[in-house]
Order: C-alpha cells, then sequence, then structure tokens
C-alpha cells in the first residue's frame, strides 16, 4: 500500500477502507506517513467527506493507535458524557458528582480548554490541592470506592488524535464533520464507558453554528457509537447565550457548587437535569426519564450531589472546604451570586470571597446603554472576553488565570434600566480590561420588545432516530 494512492483515492471521492485507514493511520502515529500526507488526506476528506462505515473505520484505526482504558474492574455500567465545547459549560462539574450519587458511575477523562471554551480540568484546577494527574490505577480505586473521579486523558490515549488535531489545527482542517466525530468519539470510545451521553452544541459560540450541521454531527458520532457497541445518545442544545451566568474558571466552579446545592441558573440546572436523566436510564438506575428526573432532583436537594463532589475533591487531593454550600461559604442564596456582590464602582478592589478559591483583584461592571430587553448575549464574544482576561487559552502552553472571568447579570430575556450592569468583569490585568469591555459591549444587544425564547434542548438523536423540540 502507498500512501499517495489513498490521498488519490479519497481525493476522488473514494471510500476508503479499514485496512487503508489503518495503514495510513498508524503509518502516521509511528511517522512512517509524513505530516504532508496526513495534511494531504485531511484536506481531501474535508472535502470529499466520508461515509457512515467509513468514518467509523476511521474511528476504531484512531482508537487502534494507543491504549484502551479498561473499566471492567468498577461493577455497573459506567455511562460518560461529552460536550463539544461552548462558553460557560461547566455541566460536567454538576453531572459527574450527581450521577455518581444516583449510582451510576463515572469515570471521566477530560480534556483541557482550548480557544474560547473553557475546559474542565482547568475549571476543577482552580481548587487547592487538585490534581486531574492520577495514575490508571488510583483513577480505577477511586471510581470503585467513591463511583466517581474527572481527571486528564492519559497521552497513551488515541495518540493519533493529538497528532492529527495538530495538524488539523494549521491546515484548515479543524471543521470537518467526520474529522471532528472520529476525533470526539476515538477519545469516548478509548475511555472504556459502556454508553455515551453526547451534548452538541449549537449556536454563535459553539463548532457547529447552526442546527442542521448540529443534526449532521450527533448522527454521525451516534452512529460511531452504536457501531462500536456503545449505547450512544445525543441531544443537541442551544449555545447562542453562554449557559449560566459565569465564565471563567473558578467563577464556573462557584456555580457549579451552588447548582449542586439545588439553586444555580435555571438553564444549567435543567441541563444537568436532562442529560443526567439520559445518563441514569442508559446507566440502567431508572426506568425512564421521569423517575430519573425525580431521583436527580432529590439529590439536589438533600446535599447528596454536594456532598459526592467533596468526596471527589478530598480523593484527588483537593481541599474539601473550597466547595462547602454557598451558605456556608458566605455566598447567601442569591442564585447568580458567584461570588458575592461587591462595590460596583469601577475598579473596585474585589472583596475576599470564600477564601479559598481564587478571586481576581478588581471587578469592573457592565452598565445598560438603553431600557429594554436583552434580546441577544453572543457566546462567542463572552467567551473571547473571558479569554482576553486570561481565562483561556489561545495555544496549548498558555498559562490560564483561574480567577478572572465574566458573570452575566442579565440573560436573554431578561428586562434590564439604563445603568443597570448587564455584566461585570472580574479581571487582574489592567491592560486587558478594555478589550474585555469592547468585547462585552457587542455581545449584549438591547431592544424595546421581549425576544422569543428558544429552547435550550433542542433534539434528542438516539440510534432510532431524531426527536424534535423545536421547529
Ligand atoms: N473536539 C475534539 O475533541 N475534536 C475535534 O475535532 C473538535 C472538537
Amino acid at each position: 500500500m502507498r500512501a499517495v494512492d489513498l490521498i488519490l483515492k479519497k481525493r476522488d471521492g473514494g471510500t476508503l477502507s479499514r485496512e487503508e485507514l489503518d495503514f495510513l493511520v498508524q503509518g502516521y502515529v509511528r511517522g512512517e506517513v509524513p505530516d504532508y500526507q496526513m495534511a494531504a488526506f485531511l484536506m481531501a476528506v474535508y472535502f470529499r467527506g466520508m461515509e457512515p462505515g467509513e468514518v467509523a473505520d476511521l474511528t476504531m484505526a484512531m482508537v487502534e493507535s494507543g491504549d484502551r482504558m479498561d473499566l471492567g474492574s468498577i461493577p455497573g455500567i459506567k455511562v460518560d458524557k461529552h460536550s463539544t465545547g461552548g462558553v460557560g459549560d461547566k455541566t460536567t462539574l454538576v453531572l459527574a458528582p450527581l450521577v455518581a450519587a444516583a449510582g451510576v458511575p463515572v469515570a471521566k477523562m477530560s480534556g483541557r480548554g482550548l480557544g474560547h471554551s473553557g475546559g474542565t480540568l482547568d475549571k476543577l484546577e482552580s481548587i487547592p490541592g487538585l490534581t486531574v494527574d492520577i495514575s490508571p490505577d488510583r483513577f480505577l480505586e477511586q471510581v470503585r470506592r467513591i463511583g466517581v473521579a474527572v481527571v486528564g486523558q492519559s497521552r497513551r490515549l488515541v495518540p493519533a488524535d493529538g497528532k492529527m488535531y495538530a495538524l488539523r489545527d494549521v491546515t484548515g482542517t479543524v471543521d470537518s464533520l467526520p474529522l471532528i466525530a472520529s476525533s470526539v468519539m476515538s477519545k469516548k470510545i478509548a475511555a472504556g464507558a459502556d454508553a455515551i451521553v453526547l451534548d452538541v452544541k449549537t449556536g454563535s459560540g459553539a463548532f457547529m453554528k447552526d442546527f442542521d450541521a448540529a443534526l449532521a454531527l450527533a448522527r454521525t458520532m451516534v452512529d460511531i457509537g452504536e457501531r462500536a457497541g456503545r449505547h450512544t445518545r445525543a441531544l443537541i442544545t442551544n449555545m447562542d447565550q453562554p449557559l449560566g451566568h459565569a465564565v471563567g474558571n473558578a467563577l464556573e466552579l462557584r456555580e457549579a457548587v451552588v447548582t449542586l446545592a439545588g439553586g444555580g441558573p435555571p438553564d444549567l440546572r435543567e441541563l444537568c437535569l436532562v442529560l443526567g436523566s439520559h445518563m441514569l436510564v442508559l446507566g440502567g438506575a431508572a426506568r425512564d426519564l421521569a423517575e430519573a428526573r425525580s431521583r436527580l432532583e432529590e439529590l439536589l436537594v438533600s446535599g447528596a450531589a454536594l456532598a459526592r463532589l467533596r468526596a471527589m475533591v478530598e480523593a484527588q487531593g483537593g481541599d474539601p472546604r473550597a466547595v462547602l454550600p454557598p451558605t456556608v461559604q458566605g455566598q447567601g442564596g442569591d442564585p447568580r451570586a458567584v461570588p458575592p456582590p461587591r462595590p460596583s464602582a469601577a475598579t473596585a478592589p474585589a472583596a475576599p470571597a470564600d477564601g479559598l478559591l481564587p478571586v481576581a483583584r478588581c471587578v469592573h461592571p457592565v452598565p445598560a446603554r438603553a431600557d429594554g430587553y436583552v434580546t441577544r448575549v453572543d457566546a462567542l464574544l463572552v467567551g473571547r472576553a473571558a479569554m482576553v482576561l486570561g481565562a483561556g487559552r489561545a495555544r496549548k502552553e498558555d498559562l490560564i488565570d483561574p480567577a478572572v472571568g465574566i458573570v452575566l447579570r442579565r440573560k436573554v430575556g431578561d428586562p434590564v434600566a439604563r445603568g443597570e450592569p448587564l455584566a461585570e468583569v472580574h479581571y487582574n490585568d489592567d491592560d486587558r480590561l478594555p478589550a474585555a469591555l469592547e468585547l462585552l459591549e457587542a455581545a449584549y444587544r438591547i431592544e424595546g420588545q421581549r425576544p422569543p425564547v428558544r429552547p435550550l434542548i433542542m433534539a434528542l438523536v438516539t440510534r432510532d432516530g431524531v426527536e424534535r423540540y423545536c421547529a
């Protein structure tokens, strides 16, 4: 076999076999297929696409490039969850302990944030002492003992993905449906769970800007999962505006704690309950979605879900006092209080909050310029504003500042009077403030009429088909 013949075949619209894809992928990981040939192949895929069986074969070729986690020593049906990434998406921080508290083990390997959407690991690492770098044995032991662990993905899992993604990043081939689907699903399959719930975001802050593209991606990923013998479902959810109120690592962690304590922003809570219900049903812990939901609601109210997060934090070396219920931390009952309100004069110094999580030095309000209703809070622009402040990384090696970010005081549909705060900027570096403010000003739109509400949960994709919840 020769790589050039396979590139020609794809370039001319042919379908590659599993053996041919193995030749390319394993050859690339071993260094026998050079970057320039893999780049040409990726571009051919970008333009020609892949057949359903072919993209599943590419996924399995990628899985075979490294180790697979064996979760067999953990009793029960293991259910994984993946989000395609969005702004303010802290659902894993809520879902992993919540679902574990309901009796479904969650052995989760997560990624770091890149670009405008933050990563779960970065958010968790704002807890003093907590490590996400855990050996496979300790990871398995922790899930057997307390039902949950959230750790960094082992470099030995799907090495093909890391290498191919880095090449895609510099060759204009990131936003290809088969390449995204195989990248995501190869990591999920190698991570070893029996069932997978996917949250495919659509909207301005998502990879897939429009619904039809998100639907196509969701269908492809569900098909790949099912072909690999994993029960897979995908929800398509709205990412036009950020999820919840907090954007930025420690700010998001606080919001997740408030949500686990039974409060939290309605959209975040709802998404966690819906995703969690599907996880419980796939994990065999509930007969149907209604039973699953009431179980999860009880766990939020009783404190059991938050107690499970504390157990996880402690097991991973973190200080569990950093995730005490908000009233104990002195944050009061306001679900938007992440962290507590402070003097709102420009550049007022930030009061110490709970003392354990990092807090930005200064908070700057973004006032409304007119009376009316908020009709848009552009997720991409808010994500960029958080990045400018240092909450995210443009390149893998960038350091992030866990304390900084944005707290949205108004979201789409909220009424606002001129001068009232739309958002707060939490920042440490004065030089970064103007650019963040400019992005936030552009992110908000205020108009005279209350806008129609786009549903948060837009569709469910299973192996049996698509259920749409929006027109
Ligand atoms: N997330 C991934 O893991 N891979 C992609 O290609 C895109 C998003």
